[in-house]
């Protein structure tokens, strides 16, 4: 095989943010918007990648330069993850990379980690190397963490396993939670947050209120023990109410925005069962879970709040072969 394209799906976190990366659980579910890569195999020593929703056209250089001088924000998480690909598996071959995706990078739907582990499915399947998707994780969330420095993998996992995943920090659990549907509102802040920036701020704060943030963690993991309860037996009232339970120990982190609360009161002013941000925090976006006569009118209570309403379909597949 010289050719191959892969997509992955982008995630939205339902429950036990910024916890999850302290060694606690989370609830993610994998989103119908995705991420496409194609893998060409070249003649010439050369990687070179098109990836011009993030503006990187024509980036080339020597296969035996990966990693190496100035990287571009757009070209990094490819980059290193086909650095560490090739090293681990002492390959050499020449590559074009072409990205396109369905989402903006904006929404904090995870595309840097989408792209990465369609990195490594792709040079799986050209390659032979027949990793598992928990060889696939691994090889992704080091990349991450090569890139950022931290993260707890959950969007990593969701793109690889998709579904909605009981994960926790690392890939120590990964446990798909089989549902049939999560019928989530989505509204889009219009501010794009930095995770690494809003990790820090949180780590900050637990150096110096460690007593107090220690017990909000606490209390997400309880949070997100009840939540994986509920949506495994269709509960979507008590999904709901412990949305907004984990809403307001987010608050208590210092993750919310002025905007994002407001958008959270339009949806619950309307009739959601619950709503909460989701992700960092910071902007981004938020989700709300309501009852299906009252679903217009939530998406309006976030529209006029200032937020944009994106349709999304949840629980969808992980990582996959294009034809
Ligand atoms: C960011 O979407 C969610 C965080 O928990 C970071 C992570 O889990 O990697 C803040």
């Amino acid at each position: 095989m010289n050719k191959v394209t892969v997509s992955t799906p982008g995630k939205l976190m339902l429950f036990g943010e910024h916890a999850v990366v302290y060694g606690h659980p989370c609830i993610v579910t994998a989103v119908d918007q995705r991420i496409r890569l194609a893998a060409e195999v070249l003649d010439s020593p050369d990687f070179i990648l098109e990836a011009g929703d993030v503006e990187v056209t024509n980036y080339t250089k020597q296969i035996s330069e990966l990693g190496q001088g100035d990287v571009p924000k757009g070209a990094q998480f490819v980059e290193i993850a086909l650095k560490n690909i090739y090293e681990k598996f002492d390959l050499g071959e020449g590559l074009r990379i072409t990205t396109a995706s369905e989402f903006s990078s904006k929404f904090g739907f995870g595309s840097s980690s989408a792209i990465t582990v369609c990195v490594v499915k792709a040079l799986s399947e050209l390659f032979d190397l027949k990793l598992d998707n928990k060889e696939i994780f691994d090889s992704a969330y080091k990349t991450v963490l090569d890139i950022q420095g931290k993260g707890s993998g959950f969007d990593v996992a969701a793109g690889i396993y998709g579904g909605c995943l009981y994960f926790v920090t690392g890939g120590k659990v990964i446990e798909p939670l089989i549902i049939k549907e999560l019928p989530l509102i989505v509204g889009y802040s219009g501010v794009k947050a930095d995770t690494v920036t809003l990790m820090n701020q949180v780590k900050a704060k637990a150096s110096k209120y460690p007593e107090f943030i220690d017990v909000l963690y606490t209390e997400v993991s309880k949070l997100v023990e009840k939540a994986k309860s509920a949506l495994l037996v269709n509960d979507l009232i008590s999904f709901g109410e412990l949305m907004n339970f984990n809403q307001g120990l987010l608050e208590s982190m210092g993750v919310s925005i002025a905007k994002l609360s407001a958008m959270i009161y339009g949806a619950r002013d309307e009739g959601a069962y619950g709503a909460k941000l989701s992700g960092a925090g910071g902007g981004d976006c938020m989700i709300a879970i309501a009852p299906k006569d009252k679903i217009a009118a939530v998406q309006q209570g976030i529209t006029r709040s200032g937020g944009q309403v994106i349709e999304v379909q949840t629980n969808v597949e992980g990582v996959r072969i294009e034809k």
